[in-house]
């Protein structure tokens, strides 16, 4: 894993000589308060929210994106992501997946199999989902990308965010952010009602945890509550 994509480490927590709870003294007293299911939670959280502080500090000005791209043989390209310009000069074999990583640092879009076959690489193009790391970069010159760094708006988490958070759909989180991207352009795509429907409309995102049954429960969530909104 990258440096930069750790998820921040747990608020420390003073060494307990005593716990309040017999249950928690019995089965883990080296982690004192701060129990296993709070830190999964939080790690998970992280992969879920992906915008959080070290992830949007890392993400790179545009001016920092065009300086870094030098290499023999590029041509120029202005990508649109999450709403912003960035001006680059990349490689034509440069994928889209590589640019937000390694250009942008953008680095919430997750490269699992590089080969089309996990979705952990899925971001929207127009709207659309996409596999980044099936798509060359300097083919999105003027396409608006949306990566899991855009979807929440002035700090609130949007909705599909949300039920994933709500209903525990992640545990390691790395798939998360695809899963997400890819459930968010479900909604408006002609997806049956059914889970089955869903399950097979997300197939393309695959979860190593097996976290799928709470994924499709955040993702039917998610859809009852876009209807009611709209
Ligand atoms: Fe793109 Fe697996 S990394 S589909
Ligand atoms: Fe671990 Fe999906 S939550 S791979």
């Amino acid at each position: 894993m990258d440096q930069a994509e750790r998820p921040p480490l747990p608020e420390a927590v003073e060494p307990e000589t005593a716990s309040n709870n017999p249950q928690e003294t019995e089965r883990e007293p080296a982690l004192g308060r701060f129990s296993r299911r709070a830190f999964l939670a939080q790690l998970g959280a992280t992969g879920v929210v992906a915008t959080a502080g070290t992830l949007q500090a890392a993400a790179q000005s545009p001016e920092k994106a065009e300086e870094a791209s030098d290499e023999p043989g590029a041509i120029p390209v202005t990508l649109l992501v999450n709403g912003r310009e960035y001006p680059l000069k990349l490689e034509p074999r440069v994928t889209l997946l590589d640019a937000l990583r390694e250009r942008l640092h953008l680095f919430g879009t997750k490269k699992g199999c590089d080969h089309g076959q996990c979705g952990a690489c899925t971001v929207h193009v127009n709207g659309r989902r996409v596999n980044s790391c099936l798509s060359f970069a300097v083919m999105h010159q003027g396409d608006k990308i949306t990566t899991i760094e855009g979807l929440a708006q002035h700090g609130e988490l949007s909705v599909m965010q949300q039920a994933f958070l709500v209903n525990d759909g992640f545990q390691c989180g790395y798939c998360t952010p695809g899963q997400i991207m890819s459930a968010t352009a479900l909604v408006t795509e002609p997806v049956g009602p059914e889970d089955d429907d869903v399950r097979a409309a997300m197939s393309g995102n695959i979860c190593r945890c097996g976290a799928y049954d709470n994924i499709v429960t955040a993702v039917q969530e998610a859809r009852k509550g876009s209807k009611a909104a709209s």
